[in-house]
C-alpha cells in the first residue's frame, strides 16, 4: 500500500489583503509544530496580490508551508487582460494551483475543457494542480453525484500522463456543502472519494490511483476534520472559511489530536 501524506490546504478565496495574509501566516507558523509538518503537508492559497508578500515571509523564516494559488490561465503569456500565467506563479515558488473550483465554474463560467487546459499548463510549469469536482444539491438528489464527479475528473485529466496523475491532487467538494455549514457525512464523502479513485484506476491504472491524493472540501472545521480524515480514500482537506483563522486552521491540521 502506498503511504499518501495528507495535504491540508487553505483556500482563502477573496479574503485577506497582504497585511492580513502576513499576520495569518505568521500566526499559523507559530501554532504548528515540527511533528505537524512531518505528518501533514500544508498549503495556503491567498489571493494573487498577497503571493509575493507571503512567499517572502515563508522564505525568510523557513516556514515549511507550501504556497498555493487559486487559479491561473493556461497560456504562457499574451493579451489576456486580468489573467495570470502559470510561469508567473512558478517564479514565486507556488507549488499547488487550484483548477476548476466550483466557484470558478459556477460564477465565472469555467468549462471542463478550460479546466483541463489549466491542469496541463500547471503541470507543464512544474507545479501541482488541485483539480476540483463536486455536485450540486439537485444533482445529488437526482442520484447523479458519481456520474457528475467522474465526468469532471475524466475531462479534467484528459491527455495527462499516468505518471503525472499519481502526483496530483483531486479535491472533492460537494457544492451544497461549501460555505453552508453543511458537511457531507464522512461515509458519503468516503463513498465519493472512493469512486473517484476507482475512476482514476480505470483510466490511468492502479499505480496512479494508489498515489493520487484526494481531498474533501466543504465546511471542514476543527470539529469534523478527524472523522473525515479517518476515511481510507480521503487524503486531505481543502478548507475555505475555517482556514482564514490561524488557530482554527491549525486545529484542523492537528486533527489527529483533536
Ligand atoms: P468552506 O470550507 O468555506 O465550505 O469552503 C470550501 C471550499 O470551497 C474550499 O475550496
Amino acid at each position: 500500500m502506498v503511504d499518501r501524506k495528507p495535504l491540508i490546504s487553505g483556500n482563502w478565496k477573496m479574503h485577506h489583503n497582504h497585511f492580513e495574509a502576513i499576520q495569518t501566516v505568521q500566526k499559523l507558523s507559530y501554532a504548528l509544530t515540527k511533528e505537524d509538518h512531518a505528518l501533514v503537508d500544508v498549503s495556503i492559497h491567498p489571493p494573487f496580490t498577497d503571493l509575493r508578500s507571503v512567499q517572502t515571509v515563508l522564505d525568510a523564516d523557513s516556514i515549511p508551508i507550501a504556497l498555493g494559488a487559486q487559479n491561473c490561465h493556461w497560456e504562457d503569456k499574451g493579451a489576456f487582460t486580468g489573467e495570470v500565467a502559470p510561469g508567473m506563479l512558478a517564479k514565486l515558488n507556488v507549488k499547488y494551483v487550484i483548477a476548476g473550483h466550483s466557484e470558478r465554474r459556477e460564477l465565472f463560467g469555467e468549462l471542463d475543457q478550460q479546466v483541463n487546459l489549466k491542469v496541463r499548463a500547471i503541470l507543464k510549469a512544474a507545479m501541482t494542480p488541485i483539480l476540483c469536482c463536486g455536485e450540486t444539491l439537485a444533482e445529488r438528489e437526482a442520484g447523479s453525484t458519481e456520474a457528475k464527479v467522474s465526468g469532471q475528473v475524466i475531462a479534467g485529466l484528459q491527455g495527462v500522463a499516468a505518471e503525472q496523475v499519481g502526483g496530483l491532487v483531486i479535491a472533492y467538494e460537494p457544492i451544497w456543502a461549501i460555505g453552508t455549514g453543511r458537511t457531507a457525512t464522512a461515509e458519503d464523502a468516503q463513498t465519493v472519494c472512493g469512486a473517484i479513485r476507482a475512476v482514476v484506476a480505470q483510466s490511468f491504472g492502479d499505480t496512479a490511483a494508489a498515489k493520487v491524493r484526494i481531498q474533501y472540501g466543504g465546511s471542514v472545521k476543527p470539529s469534523n476534520a478527524a472523522e473525515l480524515m479517518a476515511q481510507p480514500d480521503i487524503d486531505g482537506a481543502l478548507v475555505g472559511g475555517a482556514s482564514l483563522d490561524a488557530d482554527d486552521f491549525a486545529r484542523i491540521i492537528n486533527y489527529r489530536i483533536a
